[in-house]
């Protein structure tokens, strides 16, 4: 193993810095070159990058966003832009590759190995948590600790006014966000893709439950069957005259921020970890975490399940309602 190529794809996630700076200096410290391909693999078709030295890294495990930059590209799905990728990867003679992203970028990753036959290794980054194989993706932890902040916010003006509150988080085909997310800042209700959602009986605990405590919070992930937070909100309107009802979008700020320093750690840890199985001849695997303990799992098992929320816990959101 002499050179490394790494990439940053797919959605943004806190920690991703983190993760570079890990791959980075493990490849320096064992006379690998780490050669970082700009804005995912966008960069790798158009041959745009930087054999990476300790400078590029410093002082940037704090620091939200990905310094290579990312993208989720149209033209890598198809077999002539990754043939061009293939091109620029053997002219500079790489010879292992790790990708940090999600689902989309592991699909990638796999259709390269298969058409050039190079070591890949995965390692989970999204702040959706939608990965099959591992507890936590990096990003996660973080992406958390913004929406919990905000609710708190959210609910001190709820509060004052006795408003219902709809809080809609990302989550484009899991609730791991939403589910989360709302036992954690004490929201009275949360709908998640995993569970069809009944606005009716929504409406009807929202009802009940508003005359004893006044100001509500339920997250809503923005992939939920019913809608995002403004469908809801439409469709509850007819339902709770008497009540006043308000939505907020979280949005991108949940992309953005300092890492919290679980997802600084368990980046970290990852980046070393992949430049090691390379080093010993692993590939086409993801690398997991499964409490504190990282493993690895087969890229394809990873691509080829979907990883769902705990509907379970749901369990406990109907437990902690206001009853008296
Ligand atoms: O990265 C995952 C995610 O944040 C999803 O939760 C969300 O639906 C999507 O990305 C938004 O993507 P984009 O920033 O490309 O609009």
């Amino acid at each position: 193993m002499k050179r490394i190529a790494l990439i940053t794809s797919g959605g943004d996630a806190p920690g991703m810095n983190a993760c570079l700076r890990a791959i980075v200096k493990t490849c320096l410290n064992k006379e690998i070159v780490p050669v970082g391909y700009y804005n995912g693999y966008q960069g790798m078709m158009e041959d745009e990058y930087k054999e990476m030295n300790s400078l590029d890294v410093k002082n940037i495990i704090q620091y939200g966003g990905t310094i290579l930059g990312t993208a989720r590209s149209q033209e890598f799905r198809t077999k002539e832009g990754r043939a061009k990728a293939i091109e620029n990867i053997r002219k500079n003679n790489i010879d292992g590759f790790i990708c940090i992203g999600g689902d989309g970028s592991f699909k990638g990753a796999q259709a390269l190995s298969e058409e050039m036959s190079i070591p890949v290794i995965g390692i989970p980054g999204t702040i959706d948590n939608d990965m099959y194989g591992t507890d936590r993706t990096i990003g996660f932890d973080t992406a958390l600790n913004t929406v919990v902040e905000a609710v708190d916010k959210i609910k001190d003006t709820a509060g004052s006014h006795r408003r219902i509150f709809l809080v809609e988080v990302m989550g484009r085909d899991a609730g791991f966000i939403a589910l989360d997310g709302a036992i954690s800042s004490g929201a009275a209700s949360v709908l998640i893709p995993e569970e069809r959602s009944n606005i009716q009986l929504l409406a009807e605990e929202l009802k009940t439950q508003s005359k004893r405590k006044g100001n509500l919070i339920v997250i809503v992930a923005e992939g939920d069957d019913a809608g995002g937070a403004e469908d809801i909100y439409q469709k509850l309107l007819p339902l709770m005259e008497g009540f006043e009802l308000r939505y907020t979008i979280l949005g991108h700020v949940q992309r953005g921020g300092r890492p919290s320093a679980f997802d600084r750690l368990m980046a970290t840890l990852m980046g070393v970890y992949a430049v090691e199985l390379l080093e010993n001849g692993k590939s086409d695997v993801m690398i997991g975490a499964k409490g504190d303990e990282l493993h690895t799992i087969s890229l394809q098992d990873a691509v080829n399940n979907k990883a769902e929320a705990e509907v379970s816990k749901l369990n406990a959101i109907k437990l902690l309602k206001t009853v008296n």
